[in-house]
């Protein structure tokens, strides 16, 4: 056990007892309380843990918390908040693009880092950004609508 600091939604964190094992995912939900990101495959797979290190989206679930001390971090929590959404939080409520929404948090983190990177990717860029994030409802027409609306 060591202590290190990770810098989470802008605010430097220092959660006692985080092992060499302890997973970035682990650190946010477990320790932190961080909601936002989901445990879907824990291999790396299905895109529903997805957060952003140092503005790149990035699988929590296989990323070792400890790799990523002192990087920013941010998470669903991070990007916007209910009265103040980020612009693709607010597509996805506009598009009604859920329906179990255990994706949701992977689909909006992977899409907001994709529009930041290009604020109108083309119909493809979309669907390939999107195609390591998995929705077992097929709500894929609604969450395409929901990144259209947030590229315009
Ligand atoms: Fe991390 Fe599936 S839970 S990619």
């Amino acid at each position: 056990m060591s202590r290190l600091a990770w810098n989470v939604n802008g605010r430097d964190v220092e959660p006692p007892g985080i092992s060499r094992e302890t997973t970035l995912l682990q650190l946010l939900r477990n320790d932190l309380g961080l909601n936002g990101p989901k445990y879907g495959c824990g291999l790396g797979q299905c895109g529903a843990c997805t957060v952003w290190v140092d503005g790149i989206a990035a699988r929590a679930c296989v990323i070792p918390a400890h790799g990523v001390a002192g990087r920013a971090i941010t998470t669903l929590e991070g990007l916007g908040s209910r009265g103040d959404w980020h612009p693709v939080q607010q597509a996805f409520e506009d598009a009604q693009a859920a329906q179990c929404g255990y994706c949701l948090n992977g689909m909006v983190m992977q899409a907001a880092a994709l529009l930041a990177r290009e604020p109108r990717p083309s119909e493809q860029r979309i669907r390939d950004e999107l195609s390591g994030n998995l929705c077992r409802c097929g709500t894929h027409v609604e969450i395409l609508d929901a990144v259209r609306r947030a590229a315009v």
